[in-house]
This record gives C-alpha cells, sequence and structure tokens, in this order.
C-alpha cells in the first residue's frame, strides 16, 4: 500500500496549475478556462473554471470536495475527498500510458519470460497437448494477470510475475516443471494493483520502459520496450522513459492461455 506521507506531496503537486501562466506568451494552442490561460495539451478545463494537469498522457480530474485535482487510476473522490481506490480483485491486463504518443495505450504482453510493449513486442502464448480437461479453444490468449502474483495460466504449477531483485525489471516464470521456486517466492512482491487503475511498485504510481536493443543491434530496432521499476539506478538509465501502468478488469482467467512461453 502506498503510504500517506507518498500521497501528500502528490496531490500538492496536482493543485498547482497557476504555474501554467508562465509558458512564454505563444497565443497558439493557448485556450482560457475563465480568466485562467493554458495549452489544452497540458490541462483540462473543467467547468470553465477549474484546470487540472494532464500527467502521463492521463487527464487528471477535479475533487470537488477538496479542490485537488486527482488520478482515476489511484483515488475516487467521494463526499469527504478523496481515497485510494480498492486493490484489483478480479484478472486484469495492463497498459502503458506515458507523456508521448509512441507510449500511449500500448498493451503489456508477454514473452520469452519478459513483459514487454512496444510495435516489436510479441505475445507468446502457447496451448499444445494440454491436459484433456482444459480446451485450447477457449482461451482468449491476451496477456492476462492476478493480482496476487500470478499469471492467467493454466499450465501445472501455473506462471508468475515478479520484479527482479537484481535490476527491477518486470519478468514472468518460465512455468511446467522448469518453473523456478525462487522466482515463484517473489510473485507479485512490492506490487499493488488498483481496481481498474495503476499498477504501482513500493508506492510509486510509475515504471520505466526501456528500449531494448538486440545483442550487436542499433539501439531501438526492435521497438520493444522492458518495463523497470522505478529503483533510483533505473531512472537515471537512457533510453528509457516513465510509464504509468494501468490496470483493467477482464472477466476471467480464460482471457488469457494456457502457457505463456
Ligand atoms: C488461442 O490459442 C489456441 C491454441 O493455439 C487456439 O486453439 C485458440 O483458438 C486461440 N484463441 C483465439 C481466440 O484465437
Ligand atoms: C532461479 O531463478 C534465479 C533468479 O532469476 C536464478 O538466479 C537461478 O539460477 C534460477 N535457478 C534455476 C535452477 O534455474
Amino acid at each position: 500500500m502506498a503510504s500517506l506521507t507518498t500521497l501528500v506531496p502528490l496531490l500538492l503537486s496536482l493543485s498547482l496549475s497557476p504555474l501554467l501562466v508562465t509558458v512564454n506568451g505563444q497565443a497558439q494552442g493557448l485556450s482560457y478556462c475563465g480568466d485562467a490561460p493554458y495549452f489544452p495539451s497540458e490541462y483540462t478545463c473543467y467547468d470553465g473554471a477549474k484546470l487540472c494537469p494532464i500527467s502521463y498522457g492521463i487527464p487528471t480530474l477535479p475533487c470537488a470536495a477538496d479542490g485537488a485535482c486527482y488520478h482515476a487510476g489511484m483515488y475516487e473522490c467521494g463526499r469527504n475527498g478523496l481515497q485510494l481506490l480498492p486493490e484489483a480483485s478480479a484478472p486484469f491486463t495492463l497498459t502503458v500510458q506515458g507523456a508521448l504518443p509512441r507510449l500511449q495505450n500500448q498493451a503489456v504482453r508477454a514473452c520469452g519470460n519478459y513483459l514487454a510493449f512496444g510495435a516489436g513486442a510479441r505475445e507468446c502464448t502457447f496451448c499444445v497437448n494440454a491436459p484433456p480437461q482444459y480446451d485450447c479453444k477457449t482461451y482468449a490468449n491476451h496477456t492476462v494477470f492476478l493480482g496476487n502474483g500470478e499469471m492467467a495460466a493454466d499450465v501445472p504449477g501455473s506462471q508468475y510475475w515478479f520484479v527482479s531483485p537484481t535490476d527491477g525489471v518486470l519478468k514472468f516464470t518460465e512455468g511446467g516443471k522448469a518453473n523456478n521456486a525462487s522466482e515463484i517466492s517473489l510473485a507479485g512482491k512490492g506490487v499493488t494493483v488498483y481496481q481498474n487503475g495503476f499498477f504501482t511498485y513500493d508506492g510509486s504510481p510509475f515504471w520505466v520502459g526501456c528500449l531494448r536493443t538486440l545483442p550487436g543491434g542499433t539501439v531501438g530496432t526492435t521497438r520493444s520496450y522492458r518495463i523497470y521499476a522505478p529503483t533510483p539506478e533505473n531512472l537515471a538509465k537512457t533510453n528509457c522513459d516513465q510509464i504509468k501502468l494501468v490496470a483493467s478488469a477482464v472477466a476471467s482467467r480464460k482471457e488469457g492461455t494456457y502457457l505463456y512461453q
């Protein structure tokens, strides 16, 4: 769970919307919210009166009860102000959101023990010779996660997603006989998933997406990004962008597959 001490600065920074007036006098794209000028690419005007910033490509919303702007991926606004969303209880897919268009609405896909996104990120689902109780035709073959650290996989022993303790990369276990007990013990550790909301690590509602390069290849040619926890080392990396991961509930684990390869 995110602690209150990490939430308070977030709320404060979101309420600083009048800062935008200092943008250097460019008339182009400038709109007015009441008397306040703003760039629609950076802010949203609510009821002609309240500006809320767009953060990671996601518009934040005003909460009448306490005057703050908030991310609907982490909070709900009630009569008494903001409250954290409940944690995810249903299986979910993950979608990347970020400030740049190439980072927006990208599905997170499982392949080769890594979770990745981008045009070159493959989804490697597998169902051949499954035990008779598993009918391959019944799977939708998407990359689906469960809040407890499991992948929506039916292979005996299942499969699990985890943050690698060595470099913070987001991975999944191999499954079947190759499932690795020390990796399974890390399943879901450090991550809080909000229902139809953010997939967060250690109280931070963002991750680091790093363009992957094949050995001997040119940076960026794979157009596939791996996903890293926002540790100081990962935040300092080049060829990386800060992203948010948004969970969307799906009907059942059958939206997943028998085995992720
Ligand atoms: C999912 O993959 C299995 C095995 O390849 C296949 O039989 C099934 O039709 C696929 N499901 C969909 C919705 O394509
Ligand atoms: C299990 O996973 C850990 C961490 O990824 C790795 O260091 C170790 O070699 C793996 N063990 C086996 C038996 O594959």
